[in-house]
């Protein structure tokens, strides 16, 4: 999923500038884009605030370890030219196992960068947002001034609270399900920005529409075959998906019922007729 464009994400980052660090909020993705543009607000209001400080920052930029873009290594291509990146996590919780990783996806950036004409940066993470000094004492600010907010507000209109739309009750025409991994190692492999190949492949192809259901997940495990993507209830695992392959193997397996071999990773080789 894009995150909305916030407008200090529109300045060419790449361009020299004076200020020599840019920070990276970084955090998981999440559904829906509400949370996306909070934290896009986040990122203004801190630039703001360091700029208001006399901390000179060439970029706030939010960036996400999953599930949303930027990806963290689009952030730090757009951060490039700094001296100093500062990675501040901004989810919770801050898993080990995911820092490590982290830490291994940096220095695949970094390798990456070897041939830029410019000086690698320095790049560090700020302490975890759980961990942060005095985040108890601002929690604790906050109690009073909530204690005053009003009772949970009553829903109105036409939108009646005991009940959820009728359609929340209806199961879509399908006949398959394609999991489409959007977990770290897949998401930092590209599967994000071929989420909208995935869908349009669906709409556009009279095969697949109404027979197809897509659906993000969470890491799947063999991320070294990644991005991934599994087709139930055949449970076809296929992988390393790219944008161009997408629409041919789905179609073939679907309505064809071939397995394409050389993306094939677990699961039958040969499918059920239709
Ligand atoms: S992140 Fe996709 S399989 Fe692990």
């Amino acid at each position: 999923m894009n995150a909305p464009s916030p407008s200090h994400l529109l300045a060419d980052a790449r361009t020299p500038a004076a200020a020599s660090l840019s920070i990276i909020l970084l955090s998981r993705g999440g559904a829906y884009t509400a949370g996306m543009t909070e934290l896009n607000e986040l990122a203004s209001r801190l630039q703001t605030a360091m700029d208001a400080a006399g901390k000179s920052v060439q970029l706030v930029t939010a960036a996400y370890v999953d599930r949303a873009q930027p990806t963290l290594m689009e952030a730090l291509d757009l951060c490039a030219n700094a001296q100093t990146i500062l990675i501040l996590p901004v989810m919770v919780p801050d898993e080990a196992s995911l820092r490590r990783w982290l830490h291994k996806l940096i220095m695949r950036w970094r390798a990456g960068q070897q041939s830029a004409q410019q000086p690698m940066p320095h790049i560090v993470f700020g302490q975890p947002l759980l961990q942060l000094q005095g985040l108890t004492e601002l929690l604790t600010r906050t109690v009073d001034d909530a204690l005053r907010q009003p009772d949970v507000p009553e829903v109105l209109g036409d939108d009646p609270w005991e009940h959820d739309p009728k359609g929340w009750s209806q199961v879509p025409d399908h006949q398959h399900h394609v999991l489409w991994c959007v977990g770290p190692r897949c998401a930092a492999k590209g599967a994000l920005q071929m989420w909208p190949a995935l869908t349009r492949a669906i709409r556009e192809t009279p095969a697949l529409k109404n027979s197809v259901q897509p659906l993000q997940t969470g890491c799947q495990f063999p991320c070294n075959h990644g991005p991934l993507m599994i087709v139930y209830p055949d449970g076809v695992w296929y992988g390393p998906m790219n944008a161009e392959s997408i629409a041919p193997v789905l179609t073939r397996h679907v309505q064809d019922r071939e397995v394409d071999e050389a993306l094939h990773v677990h699961g039958p080789r040969c499918l059920q007729p239709n």
